[in-house]
């Protein structure tokens, strides 16, 4: 007999982003439904479904269900130290950015001057992936010279419990809202080339750069989505926690 799982009131209100964080695997349901969960993370699953006008029970169901697969605690982001998830964020995340956005920008290019006459969307395309290229690439900087290494040094703090430098920001909330207002936008401009690319689908006939060009599209939106998750709702409130904890 198959075995009911019930999911509790309290976990209905829990924030999407509070979910993903507890299991990555549930992104894929949110992204089944169209539900930000980096983003838009801090809403609750009820808050969501009503704006989205999405089935809770259904999502509920589709939730549980991977509950039951077997799970990688290894891969636990909430249980690693804060230094060292800054380090997997850079190392990963950032350095596919770095390697894939010229590629992107090489493609979109290619295929606004083969088909911009006629398709005006893959102008605006490649013009709003500038956009991102511009913005992201500052952003990653600000990360890695500033907010990252502070929290890398309140890490370092607690572990030897020792005092930290004030920085010159004062606390880290300043930039951290910073950092997700970034998100936001970033989020927006990729949302937009969702849109305009038909859900990244080519037009029938397409030659293999238009193809690629969607398909790399489609795997950088998809990385950005686990890396602003994993910072919006894992990395940010664990060091706003821990800068609480030491002050
Ligand atoms: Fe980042
Ligand atoms: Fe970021």
């Amino acid at each position: 007999m198959e075995t009911v799982y019930f999911m509790k009131d309290e976990e209905t209100d829990q924030t999407v982003g509070e979910i993903v964080s507890k299991d990555y695997r549930k992104a894929e349901v949110f992204k089944k439904y169209g539900i930000d969960f980096c983003c838009g993370g801090k809403r609750t699953l009820s808050q969501v479904c009503k704006s989205k006008n999405v089935d809770l029970n259904a999502l509920k169901k589709d939730l549980l269900a991977i509950d039951k697969q077997p799970s990688m605690p290894s891969q636990d982001f909430n249980s690693w130290n804060l230094d060292f998830l800054c380090d997997y964020v850079v190392n990963t995340h950032h350095k596919y950015v770095v390697k894939a956005m010229p590629l992107i920008f090489e493609y979109t290019q290619k295929v606004e001057r083969a088909h911009g006459d006629t398709q005006p969307e893959v102008v605006e395309i490649a013009n709003i992936f500038i956009k991102v290229m511009e913005e992201f690439n500052l952003h990653m900087m600000k990360e890695e010279k500033v907010l990252f290494p502070y929290i890398k040094e309140l890490a370092i703090a607690k572990e030897n419990e020792k005092p930290i430098h004030l920085p010159h920001f004062g606390s880290i909330q300043n930039p951290i809202e910073m950092m997700e207002l970034e998100h936001d936008h970033v989020g927006e401009l990729m949302s937009s080339i969702r849109t305009l690319s038909n859900n990244y689908t080519a037009p029938a006939g397409a030659c293999t750069t238009y193809k690629l060009a969607y398909a790399k599209l489609q795997e950088f939106e998809n990385d950005l989505y686990q890396h602003i998750h994993i910072e919006n709702n894992i990395l940010f409130p664990r060091a706003i926690e821990l800068e609480n904890e030491i002050a």
